[in-house]
């Protein structure tokens, strides 16, 4: 009788166990099948029990006992284990993966290329000078040649202030700038930002950037000239360059000339980049106009000089394969992080 119910009360507490899902859980079945008041086997009457049979009967329970406790210990285990694998889970590491470490910021490609060029000129013993931006009239176009009515105003498309002021439509101001405040001799270079009132596309910016160079001094010629340049481009490009000179028009040069390099793509034989012409197109330079000297307080029959206007943007666009003038200024971080 005793036997069975026994058998009967550790089938239960198997069952129970097995479906428990919390140690909470096995924890209430503890005090219910083994607690020492009220638990079940502890309400075993042994009373009852024959004298001859306690001992026997006294096994049984202690064996029932044990097999429940085991029961419950292995199951007190297994959410143990099962609580640290989800807990390695959930910190799980791949300690293989590198390092990202913090992401550092660098400079825009045209302040690379404009340090690059200062360095060079600052070498060949010239000073950096910078312009304000809004400039007068006067020094934007008078003193460099370019009357009120003179065509070549059209040549840029201006954006006036008020009280005839205006933002500044290239660097060349900043010769007359240099020119006023150091007199001869004189080599200095201007790097800046410049606006013109354009229709903003792939290849035109209303905001952009130009690196004024100029030397004035005794018996400047077109060779001066030819010489710096040529030193220029190939410290820019990394390799010697070839160019040549082709007659151009600007009101504060004579002569003018627009500089052109052989095709580095192509070395010359004609490619889609030169358009087929073995040449590219790169900067407008001259000999100062005695008009632009004497504006500034230089006598032209004693001092001499070049000028040159590069395109910063143009340059950093040629360098770097871009192809979108907006890219430049549009602050995309995936743009600015290649450089
Ligand atoms: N200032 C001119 C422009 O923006 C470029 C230029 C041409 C500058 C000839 C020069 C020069 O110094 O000699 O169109």
């Amino acid at each position: 009788m005793i036997e069975s119910n026994l058998a009967a009360l550790a089938d239960a507490a198997k069952g129970r166990i097995a479906a428990a899902t919390t140690p909470a859980e096995l924890e209430t079945i503890r005090v219910e099948f083994l607690g020492r008041k009220g638990g079940a086997l502890a309400s075993i009457d042994m009373k009852s029990v024959p004298a001859d049979q306690k001992a026997a009967v006294g096994k049984m329970l202690n064996t029932a006992k044990q097999a429940i406790e085991a029961l419950l210990d292995a199951r007190t285990s297994d959410f143990a284990s099962a609580a640290q694998a989800a807990r390695l889970e959930s910190e799980w590491l791949d300690l293989t993966v590198p390092p990202t470490g913090p992401r550092r910021g660098s400079l825009h490609p045209l302040t690379q290329i404009q340090n690059e060029i200062e360095d060079l000129f600052v070498s060949l013993g010239f000073t950096v000078l910078d312009g304000p931006e809004v400039e007068s009239d006067e020094h934007n176009f008078d003193a460099l040649n370019i009357p009120p009515d003179h065509p070549a105003r059209d040549m840029q498309d201006t954006f006036w202030l008020d009280g005839g002021w205006l933002l500044r439509t290239h660097t060349s101001p900043v010769q007359v700038r240099g020119m006023r405040k150091l007199g001869p001799p004189l080599r200095m270079i201007a790097p800046g930002r410049v606006f013109r009132n354009e229709e903003v596309d792939a290849s035109h910016e209303h905001t952009f950037y130009q690196l004024e160079g100029m030397m004035v001094d005794k018996n400047v010629s077109v060779a001066n000239l030819l010489y710096f340049m040529k030193t220029l481009l190939s410290a820019i490009f990394k390799r010697d360059v070839t160019v040549r000179l082709r007659p151009g028009y600007f009101p504060f040069v004579e002569p003018g000339f627009e500089l052109d390099i052989q095709c580095l793509i192509c070395n010359g034989a004609g490619c889609p980049v030169c358009k087929q012409s073995g040449w590219v197109e790169l900067l407008p330079c001259g000999l100062v106009h005695p008009n632009v000297l004497r504006r500034s307080n230089i006598d032209p029959e004693e001092w001499g000089g070049f000028a040159f206007g590069l395109g910063l943007t143009r340059l950093v666009m040629m360098r770097y394969a871009i192809d979108d003038i907006r890219q430049l200024q549009g602050g995309d971080l995936r743009f600015l992080r290649q450089f």
